[in-house]
Parts: C-alpha cells; sequence; structure tokens
C-alpha cells in the first residue's frame, strides 16, 4: 500500500500554533484599525458561480488564475480569487435595504493559481476596506489614511513603507492621444504595469504598438489634491506613480499600492482604487466605491525584515501540574473554578515527573505553572510559579485569578 505524503497542497500553508499566533495578531490589528475608523465586518463563502469573474475582473486572474469546477449539478463554481466582485454582488443584492454610504470589511481567504514564489501563493488572506456612495476624493484620503495607519499600527515608521498613488484617467487621456484601440490601451496599462520587473520594457511597448513612442505623465489635479491634504494630516511618504496601474480591469480612476521600501520586499504590500461601474453587471446603477486589499503574505515578510513580530506566547495563563494522578478530579474543579473567573488554565494528566510537566509547560510557553501535591489539596493555599520570571507567589485559590491577571504579559 502506498503511503499518504504530509506535504500540504502546493502554495498554501499549515497554520502550526506559532503561526497561527501570528495570523491571529496580524488579524487583531487589521480588526481593531478598520474598527477604529467606523467599517462593519461581512463575510460570504468561498465559492463562487464562475460567472461573477467573467464579466470583469483581470484578464490575467480570470484566464489562467482561478481554481475552477463543475459541481454535481453541473454548475461551473470558482473559489474566490479576490473578494470586490463578492462585495459587487452583495450590495447589488440588497442595495435597497442598506444605508449608505457603506463602511465594509473583511479578511477572506482567497485562492489564485500562481507560481508559488517569495510574497505570492495559492491561497492568503487579504484584509478589504470598501467605502460606497462617496464620490469625492475624501473616501480616496480615508482609505489612504486607513492603509498608513495600519501599517504604523504594526509598528512600521514612515521611512519602512512607500504609498504610490496614481489615476487611470491620466493613462487614458495620453492612451487617446496616442490614438490608440481598446486592446492596445488595455495592454499597455498592464505592461507599464510590470514596467519595474521587465527588462525590455521600450521593446516590448515597440513590439505592442508598431512604433516607438514616449511616455511620459505628469500628476492631474485630483492626484495632487490628495497628496496635498494628506500631507496636512500628517501622511507625507505619498508618491505620484504613473507606473501603478493595477491588474484589474474594474479601476476607473484612483488607483493606489503600497510597498516596502526595503529592496528585498519589491512586492506590493496592498493595493486597491476608484471602481465606480462595478454594479454595472449585475445591471444595477452606477455605485461610487473606493477600496483596497492588503495580503497577509508579504505583510508578514515585511514585519519580519523589520522584527515587528511579537514574541509567540501560549494563550493558555495556567497549567496546572498535579503530582499525583489522585489530585487529578480535584485539580480539575479547581480549572474550572479559575476559568470561570476568566483564566485560561490546561491540566497536564500525563502522571510524568513534576520536571518533566514544568519543562513542557516552558516549551509551550505556558506563562504560570502550579504544582499540586499533599499540601496544597489541604491548605488549598497554591505556589504560582511565574515562568517568564522564576519568582514564586504563594496565594490562596481564591487569589489566583486576580494575580495572574494582574502580572501575565500578554
Ligand atoms: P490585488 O492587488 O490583486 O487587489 O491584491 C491585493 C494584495 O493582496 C496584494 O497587494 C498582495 O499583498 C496580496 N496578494 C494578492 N495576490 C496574492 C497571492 N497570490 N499571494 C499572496 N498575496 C497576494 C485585489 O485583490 C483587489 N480586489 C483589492 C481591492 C479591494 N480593490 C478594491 N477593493
Amino acid at each position: 500500500m502506498s503511503k499518504v505524503s504530509t506535504e500540504n497542497y502546493k502554495g498554501v500553508r499549515d497554520f502550526y500554533p506559532e503561526d497561527q499566533s501570528v495570523q491571529n495578531y496580524i488579524f487583531f490589528i487589521w480588526k481593531e484599525t478598520m474598527e477604529s475608523f467606523g467599517y462593519e465586518q461581512y463575510d460570504a463563502s468561498i465559492l463562487e458561480y464562475s460567472d461573477l469573474y467573467k464579466a470583469k475582473s483581470g484578464q490575467e486572474i480570470v484566464t489562467e488564475q482561478t481554481y475552477n469546477f463543475v459541481d454535481r449539478g453541473e454548475r461551473d463554481v470558482t473559489l474566490r480569487p479576490e473578494m470586490t466582485p463578492t462585495i459587487a454582488r452583495m450590495i447589488a443584492r440588497k442595495k435597497r435595504d442598506l444605508v449608505f454610504p457603506l463602511r465594509w470589511y473583511s479578511i477572506p481567504n482567497l485562492f489564485r493559481y500562481e507560481r508559488p514564489q517569495k510574497g505570492r501563493l495559492r491561497e492568503h488572506w487579504q484584509l478589504n476596506g470598501d467605502i460606497f456612495s462617496i464620490n469625492n476624493i475624501f473616501a480616496e484620503l480615508e482609505v489612504i489614511e486607513i492603509a498608513s495607519t495600519i501599517l504604523r499600527n504594526f509598528g512600521l515608521n514612515d521611512i519602512q513603507f512607500e504609498i504610490r498613488i496614481n489615476d487611470r484617467k491620466i493613462l487614458n487621456k495620453k492612451f487617446e492621444e496616442l490614438g490608440l484601440n481598446e486592446i492596445q490601451s488595455s495592454e499597455l496599462s498592464r505592461l507599464i504595469d510590470k514596467k519595474d520587473k521587465i527588462d525590455d520594457f521600450d521593446e516590448q511597448v515597440e513590439k505592442l504598438l508598431g512604433k516607438k513612442i514616449r511616455l511620459d505623465f505628469e500628476p492631474n489635479e485630483e492626484i495632487t489634491a490628495i497628496i496635498d491634504k494628506l500631507k496636512r494630516r500628517g501622511i507625507s511618504n505619498v508618491v505620484f506613480s504613473p507606473t501603478i496601474t493595477r491588474g484589474m480591469d474594474y479601476y476607473t480612476g484612483f488607483v493606489f499600492e503600497v510597498y516596502d521600501t526595503n529592496p528585498e520586499n519589491n512586492r506590493a504590500l496592498m493595493g486597491g482604487g476608484r471602481y465606480d461601474d462595478l454594479l454595472n453587471i449585475f445591471n444595477e446603477e452606477k455605485l461610487p466605491a473606493v477600496g483596497f486589499g492588503m495580503g497577509d503574505v508579504m505583510l508578514r515578510e515585511t514585519l519580519e525584515t523589520y522584527g515587528l513580530i511579537p514574541k509567540h506566547y501560549n494563550q493558555t495563563d495556567l497549567a496546572f501540574c498535579p503530582l499525583n494522578e489522585a489530585f487529578f478530579d480535584i485539580v480539575s474543579e479547581w480549572a474550572t473554578e479559575l476559568r470561570e473567573a476568566g483564566l485560561n488554565v490546561t491540566i497536564d494528566y500525563s502522571g510524568k515527573k513534576i520536571k518533566d510537566q514544568i519543562s513542557k509547560a516552558d516549551k509551550r510557553g505556558i506563562q504560570f505553572i502550579s504544582c499540586i501535591g499533599d499540601e496544597e489539596i489541604s491548605s488549598k493555599k497554591l505556589i504560582i510559579k511565574n515562568l517568564q520570571t522564576s519568582k514564586e507567589t504563594k496565594l490562596p485559590l481564591s487569589k489566583v485569578a486576580q494575580f495572574v491577571k494582574n502580572n501575565r504579559s500578554v
């Protein structure tokens, strides 16, 4: 019989508790920051009808990067590669019942059939923040302020990241001047988006258009106003970047991406923009929208580069280490009492030597232990040892919860 492999599927990750704790930390900062700006959380299923992506998305995402299958009822199904079509669908579906403006956020896992490499995987989690029905640049300003606040909340300083902004209208104007048709425009736009990653940009442009052209872009009034107003809000790491065009077809104007300034991490931490026409695909009238997506993979790389991932502490506050099996019943009653008082408590039922039990609790990163022998059982006074400081404190059971809460490091 052939053995089943323990490898996980290509391009996805297993989250062992240490990894999950980093992930929880990332989600925590995301959630806290989004809620501090008044955004409400939503979610949806990973599965969508494939049609949703055919109407509008990036060409590359739909034709080369989706996971599709036909279900048992002959339906074409796709594992969502991004959240924007889903939020647009959800809004179109209930538009009349919703109170605008909407500020919504979500942390979906997304699937893209990409070549796995540094910063790019086949499954990632992505914070999405979107604001609907605001037609002026205050939506753009808010979204950039959120982006900046999130990264600052992770401990990054403004020199460590750069917010690159552009407006597709600037490109479109240029393409019009050059007399390009729709196909040429969209191909050239994609090429410009990749400019920094390819060596023979000029040759490829010439091949596409059949002639040499000069590409220079000036910021328009909107971009200048955005940069100016952000500066006044204390955000000055924002630059006009005409090569940011974004891979998706639905953006209608303002677009942006945020980069780690460390050249080792040269992929975008996040990206987004304005997409006022996406509801058209559901035959709904236009709805102004600005939003962004921020992935966990690049973010983690960046936080690691700058040493900004907090040390892993176990969420368990206290481990009981009973010296003898005869104490298991009473110790589990005490554990229940402490849990009711708000502690996270585990019990070692291994029956192993006390030294062993302590060393395991320590390895797991549990901060407090309490060894239970005859003395503790009869007096109901416990010795609580803080494994981080080695300090021991003797307390009646009734005082343990408060003591641990006052002294725990997380
Ligand atoms: P996106 O640029 O495709 O935009 O993705 C946003 C961010 O998600 C990227 O900057 C990157 O950090 C991360 N990301 C994307 N693909 C992968 C991958 N294969 N592996 C790891 N991380 C990845 C969107 O998805 C838009 N729907 C964002 C948006 C929301 N626009 C408006 N609202």
